[in-house]
């Protein structure tokens, strides 16, 4: 009878490492994002904020701001991919916001990460695939999704999904990673990202392969310019966007 070696560390790694590269380029990706962020949900917040030395706060208000929400502030607005909902939380305490928000996500114990940040009252937390969202067409006054589009795995079924939910002339924005263009600043983001933030991120999640999935992902998500040119098809107008420190990541808004 064969001996199968127990797995070790390495190995497990290793598989680890393996799913994650294909889940970067689209294979088993629903899959592995769905399990992968249920599995990091308790270290979610902590890390983010960490790795991402707070900047993240900075982008996620620069993004707010550009969902002008204040033109509708009693409207009803989508976070898409809401994980633990730091923007949906974010969204209802503005001063002057009146409305509601549902923040939806398929990893379903992120949300629950997120219990307390504000009241379901105006927040609700939605556990739905961004590919099938549980809203009628042309109801929503606004929708954001901030470090998510990338993890869908149909991008342009994902853009389709939130332009059908939006009502006309409400405005989508997405908050995204994308790769610096000047070579200086892509260097140390290449050390720090393909690097630094796998070590820490696997020693603090304790997830073998989640920071690592993050900077491939990152390398296989679209240009701006190609990213714009997906909200186009996707039914969206007026679509601008713009860089954000040194083009680490960056703002795209479109119109329904
Ligand atoms: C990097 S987290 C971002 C969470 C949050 N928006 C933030 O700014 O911190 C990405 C989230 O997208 C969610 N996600 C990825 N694909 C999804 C899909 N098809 N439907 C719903 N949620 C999805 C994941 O479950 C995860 O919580």
């Amino acid at each position: 009878m064969p001996v199968v070696p127990p797995p070790n560390e390495a190995t497990e790694r290793a598989e680890s490492t393996g799913r994650a590269e294909q889940a970067a380029r689209g294979e088993g990706k629903r899959e592995y994002v769905q399990q992968m962020f249920s599995d990091i949900a308790p270290r979610y917040d902590l890390l983010n904020h960490v790795l991402s030395m707070n900047i993240d706060k900075a982008w996620r208000r620069k993004a707010l701001r550009a969902l002008q929400w204040t033109q509708r502030p009693a409207g009803s607005y989508l976070d898409l991919c809401a994980g633990t909902l730091d923007v949906g939380a974010a969204l209802v305490k503005q001063p002057g916001f009146t409305g509601f928000v549902a923040g939806a996500d398929f990893a379903v114990p992120m949300l629950r990460h997120g219990n307390g940040k504000a009241s379901r009252e105006v927040l609700a937390p939605v556990g739905a695939d961004a590919l099938a969202l549980p809203f009628a067409t042309a109801s929503l006054d606004g929708a954001i999704v901030a470090f998510g589009i990338r993890n869908v795995a149909d991008l342009d079924a994902g853009l389709r999904e939130v332009h059908r939910v939006l009502k006309p002339r409400a405005r989508f924005v997405i908050l995204e990673f994308s790769t610096p263009p000047l070579a200086i600043v892509r260097t140390f983001y290449h050390l720090y990202f393909h690097h630094v933030l796998p070590r820490v991120g696997r020693l603090v999640s304790g997830h073998g392969s989640a920071y690592t999935y993050l900077p491939m992902s990152v390398s296989h998500f679209p240009t701006e310019e190609t990213l714009a040119g997906h909200m186009r098809r996707a039914g969206f107008t007026t679509v601008t966007w713009e860089r954000l420190t040194f083009g680490i990541a960056a703002i795209h808004v479109g119109t329904a």
